[in-house]
């Protein structure tokens, strides 16, 4: 068994040892917003928060978080970055872009107005196979409306 916080909720829950965070979120929760790219820890697809820090979920061992704040897109639904990526058309396919708005809002949330390089530099655990990056910065750097 595990205790996982995740948006706000406690839920306890069955999961072996060895388990994904990941796995965990998405079969046990049926958060399926965290998507399973690579499963490697290198797209940062699977990106959620861990009490506010950004964290590969599929190389991270359920019960490494027992009792932390997990964060997943889900529970990023009312911040202004959704609409912003809206605006901006900052995707194609989608499949990148739960995990892209996870590390913006840990980005912003540090630094509400950083510059288009601290931006990149920022975003580059997070790849996009569409190639959607300059609409994806711009959603960022536009994310205040
Ligand atoms: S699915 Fe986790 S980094 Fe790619
Ligand atoms: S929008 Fe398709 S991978 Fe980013």
């Amino acid at each position: 068994m595990v205790e996982l916080v995740v948006n706000g909720g406690s839920h306890t829950l069955e999961a072996p040892v060895g388990r994904s965070l990941a796995e965990t979120l998405r079969d046990g929760l049926g958060l399926t917003g965290t998507k399973i790219g690579c499963n490697e820890g290198h797209c940062g697809a699977c990106t959620v928060l861990v009490d506010g820090v950004p964290t590969l979920s599929c190389i991270t061992l359920v019960h490494t978080v027992e009792g932390r704040n997990v964060t997943t897109i889900e529970g990023l639904r009312d911040h202004p970055l959704v609409d912003s990526f809206v605006r901006a058309d900052a995707l194609q396919c989608g499949f990148c872009t739960p995990g892209q708005i996870v590390s913006a809002s840990a980005l912003v949330e540090a630094n509400p107005e950083p510059t288009r390089e601290q931006i990149r530099h920022g975003m580059a655990g997070n790849l996009c196979r569409c190639g959607a990056y300059p609409k994806i910065e711009e959603a960022i750097a536009t994310w205040q409306g």
